[in-house]
């Protein structure tokens, strides 16, 4: 018989206390589980258990890996964010300066773009960029990027970064041209309130442009993933992103929050990795986060050769480049409007 002393029961049930708390919240977060009550949307509780929650997830380690995890295909979104607000852009004569948000930035994804973007950065005489995010790791990560890129901060370009949350903007009304919120909308608990503070900070004629998930090509993959690692168990689903999925919420959600010309429409992007072993790894890290508690550590720990396996294999998920690179498609929404 196996037997266990006190202690070890203690700090057993405790560790078990703490790992179900934390997965609870996180869980919560993402819509996994039902929250505390049902019109919880504006429920003050949520903002909270929220912004804990994003903190804890967008870490430190994640700030540093993000790019890689993503494949890419938030870059490939931003760059046709950019082409998207070009044409509601100010005319360079009449703008001193160009002040753009990058809302939810991550580590600096659209603000990088948009510095790389010559057509905006040559125009303008002055272009100022603010990049925020709620992670605190998120934006030192993207504060040691700007001190380490010093042309950033030259020949009339600006750029600075804040902890701030999206629903709650610390920026007064009337400040921007452009804002961007891409790929976040879907965790907020009150997203009407994201739009809401997009609308209020534009300045009149500005324009906000936000993405979310239309279909996320590692969905099905790591649904072969289940069926090597996991058989015969229900396949994971991931209620934070369905809503997002359907026709017209983000156009419906930023209509609400006051935009006017409201235009949403689809695109193709692409993740790609520099192999199977990358792909597998990226993959099981974001993903080990995300699936439900239904998972079992060990078949989390399994997680990462399941999906070198489906990488290697005929999958008609699975895309394959030139030496060796592998990837899979991903869909987005994108939504644009104006003040
Ligand atoms: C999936 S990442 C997207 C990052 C980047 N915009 C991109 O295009 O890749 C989601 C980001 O939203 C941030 N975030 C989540 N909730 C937020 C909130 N309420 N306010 C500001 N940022 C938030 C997270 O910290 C994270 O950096």
């Amino acid at each position: 018989m196996i037997t266990k002393s006190k202690s070890q029961v203690i700090y057993t049930s405790f560790h078990i206390y703490t790992s179900f708390h934390r997965l609870r919240r996180l869980l919560t977060t993402f819509h996994f589980l039902p929250r505390a009550t049902t019109m919880a949307a504006h429920h003050p509780h949520d903002h909270k258990a929220h912004m804990e929650n994003i903190r804890e997830l967008f870490s430190s380690d994640f700030a540093r890996t993000y790019n890689e995890r993503t494949g890419g295909c938030n870059i490939l979104l931003a760059n046709h964010l950019i082409s998207l607000v070009k044409p509601h852009l100010p005319s360079p004569s009449s703008a001193s300066q160009l002040r753009i948000l990058d809302s939810a930035c991550g580590p600096l994804v659209l603000s990088t773009q948009c510095m790389k973007d010559d057509s905006i950065m040559q125009q303008y005489p002055s272009v100022h960029i603010s990049a925020v995010d709620l992670s605190e790791d998120f934006i030192k990560h993207s504060q040691q990027i700007i001190d380490s890129t010093p042309a950033w901060n030259s020949d009339g370009k600006t750029i600075d970064t804040a902890v701030m949350n999206g629903m709650d903007l610390k920026f007064l009304d009337n400040t921007f041209d452009v804002a961007f919120t891409s790929l976040a909308i879907f965790a907020y608990p009150d997203p009407i309130k994201c739009a809401k503070e997009l609308l209020r900070t534009l300045k009149p004629g500005g324009v906000a442009a936000l993405t979310t998930w239309k279909r996320v090509g590692w969905v099905p993959l790591l649904h072969e993933v289940e069926a090597l690692v996991r058989p015969g168990q229900e396949l994971s689903k991931f209620p934070f992103l369905e809503p997002w999925q359907v026709p017209g919420k983000l156009e419906q959600t930023l209509t609400d929050g006051g935009l006017q010309d409201v235009v949403e429409s689809d695109v193709l992007a692409y993740a790609w990795f520099d192999n199977e072993e990358k792909a597998a790894k990226s993959l099981s890290d974001t993903l080990k986060l995300l699936v439900g508690s239904e998972w079992e550590e060990a078949e989390k720990e399994r997680m990462s050769d399941g999906f070198k396996q489906v990488m290697a294999s005929e999958s008609k998920y699975v895309m394959r480049g030139e030496g060796g690179k592998v990837g899979f498609e991903m869909v987005a929404w994108t939504g644009v409007g104006k003040k």
